[in-house]
């Protein structure tokens, strides 16, 4: 390269600052109770929950849509709390891990996990959870996964892989797949008609 280029410098401005957004009221709806807050816009609805309703019981693990450490339902559906701000869920119904079964009676797919060994630290554990009683609806709707032949999830149908899909946005770093899937099997079992 020539001396003349070596001894060039790139010169890069500062970014400019972002614009201070100020706090605003936003009113959440979790686990069927009404919370207001005052938080900046940019503020996600896992840092909303953890950081100032103190649910602790949804995980941060990536932040970045990756893990499933954050899933909690938003009207029904699983999403990542990660990657929602939690100005966006005004109006929906939020349900956290703190919000399936009661203390001392858990929900059911809650006992599967702890009947069939689906978890060792725990700590995705949550999130697992979470997707698990969406995978619930799921199945009761007939959604079809990107495994299903067809449109439509016909009763029976539910394979260990079909499961394995659709809890896939769910990492476990302790590798307590084969016990989260033989759970979410069990509870599926339990809850056909005629069981
Ligand atoms: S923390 Fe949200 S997907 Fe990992
Ligand atoms: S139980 Fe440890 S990461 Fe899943």
């Amino acid at each position: 390269m020539p001396e003349d280029q070596l001894n060039q410098r790139a010169v890069h401005e500062p970014l400019a600052a972002a614009p201070h957004v100020p706090p605003q009221k936003v009113t959440l709806r979790i686990n069927g109770a009404l919370h207001d807050l005052m938080i900046e816009p940019r503020v996600t609805l896992l840092d909303a929950l953890r950081e100032v309703l103190e649910l602790t019981g949804t995980k941060k693990g990536c932040d970045r849509g990756q893990c499933g450490a954050c899933t909690v339902l938003v009207d029904g559906q699983r999403i990542n709390a990660c990657l929602t701000l939690a100005i966006m869920q005004e109006g929906r119904d939020i349900v956290t891990v703190e919000g399936l079964g009661e203390f001392g009676v858990p929900h059911p797919v809650q006992q599967a996990f702890t009947d069939c060994d689906g978890f060792q630290c725990g700590y995705c554990t949550p999130g697992q959870v979470c997707s698990a009683v969406a995978l619930l609806g799921e199945v009761a709707r007939g959604d079809a996964s990107r495994l299903t032949q067809g449109d439509t999830l016909l009763a029976g149908e539910l394979t260990d892989d079909e499961i394995r899909e659709r809890m896939s946005g769910n990492l476990c770093r302790c590798g307590a797949y084969p016990n989260i899937v033989s759970a979410i099997r069990g509870v599926v079992e339990r809850s056909a008609p005629g069981a």
